[in-house]
């Protein structure tokens, strides 16, 4: 078979990258695709970043062997934790992580640069939003914040009501109680725009 003709693989720490993999097919509805959610290993976002990597090299090299012409890293821990290794492990693939993206979106959305960004403990502490943002616009100012409680949130699908409402105003409110306030807010992590 022709390089050209394999799929394009979607890689994730689970289901939440389907919302990647539908725009992706909005995008290029030519295109074959291969999804791959490791559920058996979620969630990445409360492991250290050198498993993380482990993990995501591992699947990326499973899904090489198969056959593959590309790979989108549509989880954010694992773009943060292993994109550069990926990238150095199999130089001749385009792999394509969601952090540029995100970063260059909030970037140009942003009329203040006063930026917020939430993501998994790990996708904060790796500082790559905050990296990402700052090559682009260097008089940014950008406020991370993990959220920890909204993926088991977002697993168990209570995404409105009582419980979620409170949960995600605990976390918000005091990135945005103070005057100036952020005026984007970058999510950062696949489940998230299900709350
Ligand atoms: N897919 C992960 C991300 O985008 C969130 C879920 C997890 O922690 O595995 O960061």
């Amino acid at each position: 078979m022709e390089r050209t003709e394999l799929p394009v693989a979607v890689f994730d720490s689970g289901l939440g990258g389907i919302s990647v993999l539908r725009a992706l097919v909005r995008r290029m509805p030519g295109e074959d695709f291969l999804y791959f959610g490791d559920s058996a290993n979620a969630p990445y976002g409360v492991r250290p970043a050198a498993e993380v990597r482990e993990l995501t090299q591992s699947v990326i090299a499973r899904l090489y062997a198969r056959g593959i012409k590309a790979a989108v890293i549509a989880c954010n821990t694992a773009t943060a934790a292993a994109l550069p290794a990926l990238r150095e492990t199999w130089p001749d693939m385009p792999i394509i992580g969601v952090i540029e993206p995100g970063s260059r979106a909030a970037c140009e959305a942003s009329p203040s640069g006063d930026i917020a960004v939430i993501a998994t403990e790990s996708t904060i502490r790796s500082g790559a939003y905050a990296e990402a943002i700052l090559r682009r616009r260097p008089e940014a100012q950008v406020r991370s914040l993990a959220c920890p409680l909204f993926v088991p949130l977002a697993e168990e699908g209570w995404f409105d009501g009582p419980i979620a409402e409170g949960v995600v105003s605990r976390y918000l409110e005091p990135l945005f109680e103070k005057s100036p306030a952020p005026d984007c807010l970058v999510l950062g992590c696949t489940h998230y725009p299900m709350l």
